[in-house]
């Protein structure tokens, strides 16, 4: 750590110097060796300005230079002849020591079995998987398929021989459940394309074909029911490939209500996955679930684009659809439901993107509030940490500017959004889902939540404006105790210190917030409107400013040492499980 700190603090250096290691005088052009000298006369200048030893600076100097020079070398092999360099994380008993970086050269056009090979050979490593951003690669695709690029980080795992057998049948195993669950598809889609509406569709879902609108269709019994079934084996196959178990875990808490099996084995994979994705669904009813799944296939079916016509669960979704939001509008309400309920709701790139859109949506639209809120047991889990792994070609510092500027924009929409906006926050929230709730004009949590921002344990820094409105809303000590110190609020806390304005019952939290929004809905809305942006009126260029530094801050942390190393071990500690 204290080495890679070294390191972090040269490489700002030599940045804002635009010292080059890899070009002369520090390296020669000719063979790559270090130029003595200059690389001397560079540690002594710089050792007292760090305070270490001369020679202490001058090995990271090195250490630097040498990575910079494979760096260049690397990038010209890849450009001449298609060889990448990809660089391992590897075990920490591995043959070579982790803290070294350890490099890898190889087509991207390759099987991942291939390469898994070689890094057994090569490290003395008898059973591995790679894990790139997160995901363990399959063996038998290649590198290139599952996003691999040049300069890659991949963090090698050993696996038990007993994982290793399981994975060996895990394929065989996945089409067995692919195949029962396109069965139960083909249940679901005959039972609902059997019903016509004609019973309360609050306590019987059924399917409707309707126009791009959302307008129904008149089709003929027998041929509505043909296309509701065709179009749903078109979209379980696009769902099987995008939401892996969540379809089966709606289905039962559906079907047999909260899981109360216990929790599979350790090895038992398959079934661990299946289990917990239903556990996630924790005690959302079964009317609930059965919603959920209609809208789940509603949106995935509108999300094509290219048909005419479109499933709709009812009630119908307006406007704009989804790939990771459930929008809805409905008795002068529109609501923004994060739908990554596997993932705890954490926010991806994709996420940011769509919630800036739909607020966008949302302000112009003819409701009166909007509402926030996420699917499953979680209200969110924050940002998604493996945005922090998806390395663009321009490294860590595009990556960090590019992230900048996407929560800049972000947190504009929450500071710039004319109508009254209210937080449902129905489960445990994380980081950015918490920071920005000092934005919004509501906040009801269930007595289940949590609110918990752990900046300087991730290596990161504040953002959503909370460096300005946590301190207004709760006073300077009590926010820093979130927002340094990471501790976590209850419910009850939140509300005690005005983050959260009320606090619920879990088993009535859905319908007595609803019924008080419903009625908030019905009244003035251009009175409610006005309101709203006199008081923010007021400090609407102040929340800009805090933004941009809290950005400028965050740009700065993405690209540390101590940012890099957390998300790791989060990723690591995950695949240890
Ligand atoms: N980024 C990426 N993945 C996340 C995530 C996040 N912020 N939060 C949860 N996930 C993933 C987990 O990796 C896990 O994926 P897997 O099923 O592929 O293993 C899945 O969501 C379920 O989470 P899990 O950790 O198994 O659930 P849990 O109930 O034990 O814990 C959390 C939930 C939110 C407490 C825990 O996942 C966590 O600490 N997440 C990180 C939160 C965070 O630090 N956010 C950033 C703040 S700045």
């Amino acid at each position: 750590m204290a080495e890679l700190n070294t390191e972090a603090k040269l490489k700002k250096q030599l940045k804002q110097e635009k010292i080059q290691l890899w070009n002369p005088p520090y390296t020669d052009d000719q063979d790559g060796e270090p130029g003595r000298q200059h690389m001397q006369e560079l540690a002594e200048r710089y050792a007292p300005l760090l305070g270490l030893p001369v020679e202490e600076v001058g090995g990271a100097l090195e250490a630097i230079r040498v990575q910079a020079v494979k760096r260049g070398k690397g990038n010209k092999t890849f450009r001449e002849s298609n060889v990448a360099t990809l660089e391992l994380l590897l075990p920490r008993d591995g043959k070579k020591d982790p803290k070294t970086k350890n490099h890898l050269e190889t087509r991207l056009d390759v099987l991942v079995q291939e390469v898994v090979d070689r890094i057994g050979d090569e490290y003395g490593l008898k059973y591995i998987k790679l894990i790139l951003n997160g995901k363990t690669l399959s063996v038998d695709q290649r590198l290139d398929e599952q996003g691999v690029k040049n300069h890659s980080k991949m963090m090698v795992l050993k696996v038990s021989d007993a994982e290793w057998k399981q994975q060996l049948s895990e394929e065989e195993e996945k089409k067995k459940n692919q195949d029962e669950s396109v069965q139960r598809t083909q249940k679901g889609f005959q039972i609902l394309s059997e019903r016509d509406g004609s019973e309360d569709p609050d306590s019987t879902p059924f399917l409707e074909i309707a126009d791009q609108r959302g307008n129904p269709l008149k089709i003929p019994h027998e041929e509505k029911k043909a296309l509701i079934l065709a179009m749903g084996f078109h979209e379980k196959g696009r769902s099987l490939m995008k939401k892996k178990q969540f379809d089966n875990a709606l289905f039962k808490q559906a079907t047999q209500g909260p899981c109360s099996a216990p929790k599979p084995g350790m090895l038992d994979f398959v079934n661990k996955v299946k289990w917990e994705a239903w556990k996630s669904l924790g005690s959302i009813s079964q009317d609930e679930a059965r919603q959920q799944y209609c809208d789940l296939i509603g949106s995935l079916v509108a999300a094509e684009g290219g048909s005419s016509a479109q499933v709709s669960a009812q009630p119908a979704a307006s406007g704009t659809t989804y790939e990771t939001l459930l929008v809805t509008t409905e008795d002068d309400i529109t609501t923004i439901k994060l739908n990554r309920p596997a993932k705890k709701n954490a926010i991806t790139t994709e996420m940011y993107n769509e919630i800036i859109a739909a607020l966008e949506q949302a302000a112009k639209d003819n409701s009166v509030i909007t509402v926030f809120t996420g699917a499953g047991d979680f209200y969110c889990s924050g940002n998604d940490l493996t945005n922090f792994t998806k390395i663009p070609e321009g490294g860590v510092e595009q990556m960090a500017r590019r992230g900048g500027d996407l929560l800049r924009k972000y947190v504009k929409a929450y500071i710039d959004f004319p109508k009254p906006l209210v937080a449902v926050v129905n489960g445990p929230a994380v980081g950015v889902s918490v920071t920005v709730l000092g934005l919004f004009d509501l906040v009801y949590a269930t007595e289940r939540a949590s609110f918990h921002t752990p900046f300087t344990q991730l290596g990161q820094s504040a953002e959503g404006c909370s460096s300005y409105t946590f301190p207004r809303l709760m006073g300077g000590a009590k926010a820093s105790e979130m927002l340094l110190f990471n501790k976590k609020l209850t419910a009850a806390q939140a509300c005690q210190l005005g983050l959260v304005t009320e606090v619920f019952p879990d088993s009535s939290f859905q319908s007595e917030v609803w019924t008080r929004l419903k009625a908030y809905a019905k009244l003035p809305p251009n009175s409610l409107a006005l309101s709203k942006q006199l008081i923010r009126s007021v400090e609407k260029q102040r929340l800009h400013s805090v933004n941009e530094a809290e950005v400028q801050s965050l740009v700065e942390r993405w690209q540390s040492d101590e940012c890099f190393n957390a998300v790791m071990s989060f990723f690591q500690a995950k695949s240890k499980l």
